[in-house]
């Protein structure tokens, strides 16, 4: 299995409130290949948002490589680096970041324009079919449930096939019904499109759903 993903001795610090360095992140090694799909557990603040904001190139390392697709993200310009990003790695923020002054179908067009994707509409609006929004492509994300919000921050995520998507606890804000639907739907496309899929969980009903689960405190 080719590796879609690697990490070599990634080192990441932030300073604290007294000014002193505060390691987050040490990651020996660390590689998921094409299409698998592995679940991300540690405690709160253990750095698991961190750690997605470094494989998508937000956060930079201080020391260590992260292979995306075979290129190093950390060795591009910032607006290489962002092009890079829209069109190889689809990301499902927590607070799905949606932009609320646009439709649903807007919000997923924009993720594919920044992608430079093809498709055009008839692809956002499909994937939006697909996730089970085709009545509320025209809906403001305030008009939209919470979890409907969610599935059209998944629809935007997957726009532009990308090889990897980044979820940070994605069912977090969803009861357990909505939440089940919306893993599935998520794993679901992910393997119809041989997405590779990292997602972070706290819940347990959750882990157990992945046959593999990483904790982020054995990764050191
Ligand atoms: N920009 C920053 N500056 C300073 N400290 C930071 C910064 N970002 C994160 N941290 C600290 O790094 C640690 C890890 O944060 P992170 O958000 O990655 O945790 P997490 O595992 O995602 O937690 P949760 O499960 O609660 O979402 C925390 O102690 C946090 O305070
Ligand atoms: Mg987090």
């Amino acid at each position: 299995m080719s590796a879609i993903l690697e990490l070599r001795g990634v080192h990441k610090s932030f300073r604290g409130a007294d000014g002193n360095l505060i390691e987050v992140i040490r990651v020996k090694q660390f590689a998921l290949g094409t299409g698998e799909q592995t679940a991300l557990v540690g405690q709160s603040g253990s750095g698991k948002s961190t750690l997605l904001n470094l494989i998508a190139g937000i956060l930079l390392p201080d020391e260590g490589e992260i292979l995306v697709n075979s290129t190093n993200p950390t060795q591009l310009s910032e607006a290489a680096r962002d092009r890079f990003r829209a069109a190889n790695i689809g990301y499902v923020f927590q607070s799905f970041n949606l932009l609320q002054g646009f439709t649903a179908l807007e919000n997923v067009l924009l993720g594919q324009m920044f992608g430079g994707g093809n498709g055009g509409t008839d692809r956002a609006v499909q994937l939006l079919n697909n996730v089970g929004l085709g009545h509320r492509l025209h809906h403001k994300p305030r008009a939209l449930s919470v979890g409907e919000q969610q599935r059209v921050a998944i629809a935007r995520a997957l726009v532009n096939a990308p090889t990897l998507v980044l979820a940070d606890e994605p069912t977090g804000s969803l009861d357990s019904k909505n939440g089940t639907a919306v893993l599935e739907l998520l794993r679901r496309v992910c393997t119809e499109g041989k997405h590779t899929l990292l997602l972070v969980t706290h819940d347990p009903h959750v882990m157990e759903r992945f046959e593999k689960v990483v904790r982020l405190e054995d990764l050191q």
